[in-house]
């Protein structure tokens, strides 16, 4: 092989304070794990000698304890872009440590290419393989890398030996020429090829490889709990009420879903729904329930940036590859979140929320309006640009003190103008056609949970009786529950005097 080895202190040694890496990866899975730990140790000995280092990361999408969690631990990052997921980002982010600018994923790539956050001075890339002439075999994640690397002004390329050879064929890398040159992205079926199976670099660029073998660490999800079951139930009844009014096509049309245990329980749901036609999907991630669906033959294709499968369903896809290699191609992020794409071929979209409001809105990001949890992901690539545009979540959390329908969300993620439907474990709100009240009145009646209903309705009959207008809401008590949750610890103690 024509390029030197280094271990991950040899790389560090050569990435200074104030550095911007891109990585590769989305999700943990296609994120290295090598050289950040290198960062990290370099980070550690220059803080206690009192000098300064941190760097800039600018991934796809989250990343894995390599990466956000050892790095945070060591003070070490700067800025932060475009999502993150891990307990240690998540604090350092909301003590200001890291600067996190939480962008929609479809846009980094782009965003980052017109310049507007400087230069990428290192890409980290893994790959399964690589030849001599820079082709790369990327792993289970692609992300943002196709920019990065084309970008950066160095390259360091991890392979990792647990991924197989075989993976190619599995990727479709491409990049979208930039405005004003930029053409139609000629994908009308969530199958259509459009680019080439590894990442081309320039090999002048590579400094070196470094040699990892793991898999990529994704955690197994909890078992589906009751009411995660009873959301999935929901949302499978919604569409089959769709699909049996002839309101959506009889081929069906190509399925995203969001993160997290909620989306995985939807997908589980529509495991066990025999009346619709097998479907692909158009998605950025595919969890673990989505090979269980391929096997089962109910998902036919995915599209994806990402295969977010847990480390016990990796190793089966790995020695199962012949039977999941022409269902499964992975995209970098602003092709698979693509909002022409999305808009053109009718993407289903169900998103998890935090919060929805009576009105319609969705906060997806700020617990209580001001901590960061993740971030808006794809959420909004997707909910914007949808056929039908689905948010689920359980009516009430941590027991029940705190509602998940609230009188106005504490941030807004998705508004009203682009949410269809909202589904808890208490039932369906199709909101299509409604306008602001009749929204309203069905959310209450068809999502809040029972102990907080009166309490809504007193909170839009308050609105409707006072101030009035489009949107009655009576700004003085829109944020009643979270005040009484933050003041008595339960938002069944808000109140409206
Ligand atoms: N207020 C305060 N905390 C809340 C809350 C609310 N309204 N709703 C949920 N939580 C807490 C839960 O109690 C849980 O806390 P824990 O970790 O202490 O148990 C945590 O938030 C996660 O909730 P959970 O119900 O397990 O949700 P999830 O795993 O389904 O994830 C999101 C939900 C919204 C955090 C996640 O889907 C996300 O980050 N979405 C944004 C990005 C996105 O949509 N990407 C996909 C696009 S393809």
């Amino acid at each position: 092989m024509a390029f030197d080895k280094l271990t991950p202190d040899e790389a560090a040694s050569i990435i200074e304070n104030g550095a911007t890496l891109g990585l590769s990866g989305f999700t943990a899975p296609g994120t290295p794990k090598g050289i950040t730990e290198g960062v990290a140790a370099k980070a550690k000995k220059e803080h206690d000698a009192g000098r300064e280092y941190k760097v800039n990361i600018f991934t796809g999408a989250s990343t894995n304890r390599h990466v956000d969690t050892i790095l945070s631990e060591y003070n070490a990052i700067n800025m932060r872009a475009p999502y993150q997921n891990l307990p240690g980002s998540r604090a350092r982010i909301n003590s200001h440590d890291i600067h996190y600018n939480d962008r929609h994923l479809s846009e980094m790539s782009q965003e980052t290419r017109y310049g507007f956050y400087g230069d990428i001075d290192f890409a980290i890339i893994e790959a399964a393989d690589i030849t001599d002439d820079g082709k790369i075999l990327l792993g289970c994640g692609v992300g943002n890398i196709p920019t990065y690397a084309k970008m950066a002004k160095k390259i360091f390329v991890e392979i990792n030996h647990k991924l197989p050879k075989s993976l190619m064929g599995m990727h479709d890398i491409a990049l979208p020429l930039d405005p004003p040159y930029r053409r139609e992205i000629p994908i009308y079926h969530a199958n259509d090829r459009i680019g080439t199976p590894y990442l081309q670099v320039d090999p002048a660029k590579i400094v070196g490889i470094i040699d990892t073998d793991e898999y990529d660490g994704v955690k197994s999800f909890t078992a589906v709990d009751e009411t995660s079951t009873k959301i999935g139930n929901n949302v499978v009844s919604f569409l089959l009420q769709e699909y049996r009014a002839g309101r959506l096509p009889k081929e069906f049309l190509p399925l995203q879903s969001g993160v997290g245990n909620v989306a995985n329980a939807v997908l589980y749901g529509l495991a066990e729904a025999k009346e619709l036609p097998n479907f692909m999907m158009y998605t950025e991630v595919i969890q673990d329930a989505v090979l269980e669906l391929m096997k089962r033959g109910k998902c036919t294709f995915a599209s994806t940036c990402s295969m977010t499968f847990s480390d016990k369903t990796e190793e089966e896809l790995f020695s199962n590859l012949d039977f999941f290699h022409d269902k499964i191609l992975m995209r970098p992020a602003e092709i698979s979140n693509n909002p022409e794409v999305i808009r053109r071929i009718g993407v289903i979209a169900m998103n998890t929320a935090l919060e929805a409001d009576i009105f319609g809105g969705v906060n997806s990001s700020h617990v209580l309006g001001t901590k960061m949890m993740n971030g808006i992901g794809g959420s909004g690539d997707f909910t914007r640009n949808a056929y039908l545009s689905i948010f689920s979540c359980p009516s009430v959390t941590k027991g029940g003190v705190i509602s998940n329908i609230v009188p106005m969300v504490t941030h807004t993620d998705s508004s009203e103008h682009s949410v269809d439907v909202i589904v808890t474990d208490q039932g369906i709100a199709d909101l299509r056609g409604l306008d602001p009240v009749q929204r309203a009145e069905r959310i209450i009646e068809n999502c809040a949970h029972p102990d907080y209903k009166p309490l809504l309705r007193d909170y839009l009959k308050m609105g409707i009786n006072g101030v009035g207008g489009q949107t009655p809401h009576t700004l003085r008590h829109a944020f009643a529950f979270h005040n009484a949750f933050n003041e008595t610890g339960d938002m069944r103690n808000a109140n409206f005097s």
